[in-house]
């Protein structure tokens, strides 16, 4: 428990999952308002700010108040990261020099959750937008508990107790993650293993933990039948009433936990721009059924 007197938020509910927070500057926010809107977090998985004015730095120093950050992911091509700034991931179509100057490019990024590849996945991601196209690029969020509560009874036994191997081969993107040989057997590709109801560490409630579609295989099951499986979960989730689209504009801080939601990205204009730079705060503990 915190000593900390909470402040109250202007909370206004998104369709779908998540909630814009109003009111707040995160270059300013003391102790009562950090554990206000940490606790919004929680309770609403996905937090928009519009308005904000943030350095690469005040970004970082906002994402810290949430624990340690991790680096940012091997992108598939280009800089690794901002000179400086090994936390910051650059999610861009811009090219400077021939080289794309962040991942994913100007195409669909498909649903997911961030670096589910790893044995220890980052619970939050905090993506600010710093240009955006006219049109296209919106980012869809989708709400892994309702997911979850929502799975016909016996899709639910079937998956309880099942593990999902998660692939670390491609991106959300469809690009081959630098360093990696790419393979189409989940067999043989490289990722991590993790339980696909995961109990959330500070709600408590379950959810269902997928990671990318791409090469993933439920080990317990042979191929084939994992295969089965997975689509019959995969069109439970992909489904709009589940999904909150947010539309960008310049200003916007998206805070999401990985742990409960996925997200994907529309298709834009590759004559346009928009970049986006976004941390990852470390997990505290692995997922677990
Ligand atoms: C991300 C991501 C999609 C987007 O930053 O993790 O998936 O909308 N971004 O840029
Ligand atoms: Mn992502």
């Amino acid at each position: 428990m915190s000593a900390v007197a909470e402040r109250s938020l202007d909370i206004q509910r998104n369709p779908g999952v998540g909630a814009e927070v109003r009111g707040v500057d995160l270059r300013r926010v003391d102790d009562a308002l950090f554990a206000a809107i940490h606790r919004a977090w929680v309770d609403h998985a996905v937090l928009l700010f519009r308005g904000q004015t943030l350095s690469d730095d005040e970004l970082i120093a906002f994402s810290r108040r949430l624990g340690p950050l991790d680096f940012a992911p091997v992108q598939e091509a280009g800089r690794r990261f901002v000179e400086g700034h090994p936390e910051l991931y650059v999610v861009s179509n811009v090219m400077v020099n021939g080289e794309p100057i962040g991942s994913l490019g100007a195409g669909e990024a498909v649903w997911h959750t961030d670096m589910s590849y790893l044995d220890d996945p980052p619970k939050a991601s905090l993506l600010y937008a710093l240009e955006v196209p006219p049109e296209g690029g919106d980012t869809w969020f989708c709400d892994m508990y309702a997911a979850y509560e929502t799975l016909p009874e016996d899709l639910r036994r079937r998956v309880d107790g099942l593990r999902l191997k998660h692939d670390g081969t491609y991106n959300s993107g469809g690009y081959v993650r630098q360093g990696v040989e790419a393979t189409d057997d989940p067999r043989r590709s490289p990722g991590a293993v993790h339980s696909v109801v995961c109990t959330h560490p500070e709600s408590g409630r379950r959810a269902l933990y997928l990671g990318r579609r791409r090469n993933a295989w439920l080990v317990d099951l042979d191929l084939e039948e994992s295969e089965t499986l997975l689509d019959a979960l995969w069109a439970h989730i992909a489904r709009p009433e589940l999904a909150y689209r947010h539309r960008w504009r310049v200003g916007d801080l998206v805070l999401w936990d990985n742990r409960c939601t996925m997200h994907r990205r529309d298709p834009f204009d590759a004559a346009s721009r928009r970049v986006m730079h976004r941390t990852q705060v470390k997990g505290e503990s692995r997922p677990a059924p």
